[in-house]
């Protein structure tokens, strides 16, 4: 789950990094009282779950309340990258000395953390690690050791951060690895991580996070009671939120064919063939991916017949099912008792489904289906055929 930059900017708080007072607003009056509490100036901030919010306008300096109520108008509403901002955050000013670049995160390919850290931080950190990659640090983190006081330190000057700031930078580079720890993070990032001038000019400032990209690790909810909050409910497309509090495993895509099958792998393959047998049929496209699981009973057959035909897109379905440990007749009973729990519940059934069973006890799941001669569904042998079928049924 990506946060927010004032939610990360919370996050990092908690956790002790340095960072500037905030407060997130939605309307553009909000921002006269926030301005004033924050000293009379602020910069406005676009909260958009993207990259790049200062290069499409969407950071902008207010030098007086009525300006910050002026700038939050205009950021409101914004589209930037295809996001609609909702929110601005109001941010304390810095004076600006240098901007850096510092990070952790996931390195997959190599099994490991990896930290990252420039000096040549800010707006222009694409350009920097497209065109001269020896200007960004690259630094394994070991899952164990973790970032001791040398491995902060090793990181600070392998980004060749002036020999005065290594300590406030490795301070820094701990918190951070705090808040990737503790929080199940599989991203911290921090673009710009700032030199600040102190406000009387004197001394050599102090090191700041002007801005923060979280992202949280799902797997680790079980263990993070705080991070439901996190979510933005508002930015959920509603069915999979209606499938998440279902507990199906579903992913909404923008294609027309319903997708339901019993395994991971299969209801990949699956997409693949529905997606290849549409270009022969008006382009159609899988609707969704379901993974039902090995031991689906008829209510989780149920369950994930309702949130796919809920879809106004879904112009059929393809029930895609390798019987094994639950088998092939019982995945049949289920989708029969399905659709009639469904017509129960005064639900509206009337798009085709194109089922094909295969694996243990198909011959019997297929009779079933045969004897109950439910108008709306079809059985097909074959995976290939059936993806053909539902693809042919989705384009008429
Ligand atoms: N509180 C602040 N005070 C002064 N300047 C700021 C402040 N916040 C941001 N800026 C300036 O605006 C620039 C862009 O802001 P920020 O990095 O938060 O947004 P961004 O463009 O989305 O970042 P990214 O390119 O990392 O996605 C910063 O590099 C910094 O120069
Ligand atoms: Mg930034």
């Amino acid at each position: 789950m990506d946060l927010f930059e004032y939610q990360a900017r919370d996050l990092f708080a908690k956790h002790d990094v340095p960072v500037l007072a905030g407060e997130v607003i939605d309307t553009p009056e909000a921002a006269r009282e926030v301005t004033e509490r924050l000293g009379g100036r602020a910069v406005v901030k676009a909260q958009v779950k993207t990259g790049g919010r200062g290069k499409a306008g969407g950071v902008k300096l207010a030098a007086d309340p009525a300006e910050a109520v002026e700038k939050a108008g205009a950021i409101l509403g914004m589209d930037i990258k295809g996001h609609t901002v909702q929110k601005v955050m109001l941010a304390e000013t810095a004076d600006i000395a240098e901007e850096y670049y510092v990070s952790f995160l996931l390195d997959r390919t190599n099994r490991t953390f990896l930290a990252m850290a420039s000096v040549e931080g800010g707006v222009e950190i694409e350009e920097v690690a497209a065109t001269k990659p020896e200007a960004l640090a690259k630094i394994p983190v070991d899952a164990i050791e973790g970032v001791t006081d040398a491995k902060a330190r090793e990181i600070a000057e392998a980004a060749k951060f002036p020999a005065e700031l290594v300590d406030q930078v490795a301070e820094v580079l701990k918190k951070l690895w705090d808040v990737f720890v503790r929080e199940d993070a599989l991203l911290v990032e921090v673009n710009p991580l700032v030199l600040a001038r102190s406000s009387d000019g004197a001394g050599e400032g102090k090191v700041i996070a002007l801005d923060g990209k979280v992202s949280l690790d799902a797997n680790a909810e079980f263990r993070q009671p705080d991070h439901a909050a996190l979510e933005d409910k508002a930015a959920a497309d509603p069915l999979e939120a209606a499938a998440k509090a279902k507990d199906l495993n579903y992913v909404k895509l923008d294609g027309q064919v319903g997708i339901i099958g019993n395994g991971a792998g299969l209801v990949m393959s699956t997409l693949d063939v529905v997606a290849y047998a549409g270009e022969a049929h008006a382009n159609v496209k899988p609707a969704n991916f379901l993974d039902i699981g090995g031991g689906a009973s008829a209510e989780v057959m149920a369950n994930g017949l309702e949130i796919i035909l809920g879809d106004p897109a879904v112009k059929s379905v393809f029930v895609n099912v390798f019987g094994g440990i639950t088998a092939c007749d019982a995945v049949a009973n289920g989708i029969v008792q399905a659709l009639e729990l469904l017509k129960s519940k005064g639900e509206d059934v009337n798009k085709p489904l194109v089922v094909r069973l295969d694996g243990n006890n198909a011959e019997l799941g297929r009779k079933i289906l045969t004897d109950a001669d439910h108008p709306l569904v079809q059985q097909v042998d074959t995976m290939d055929g059936a993806a053909d079928r539902a693809a042919e049924l989705a384009a008429k």
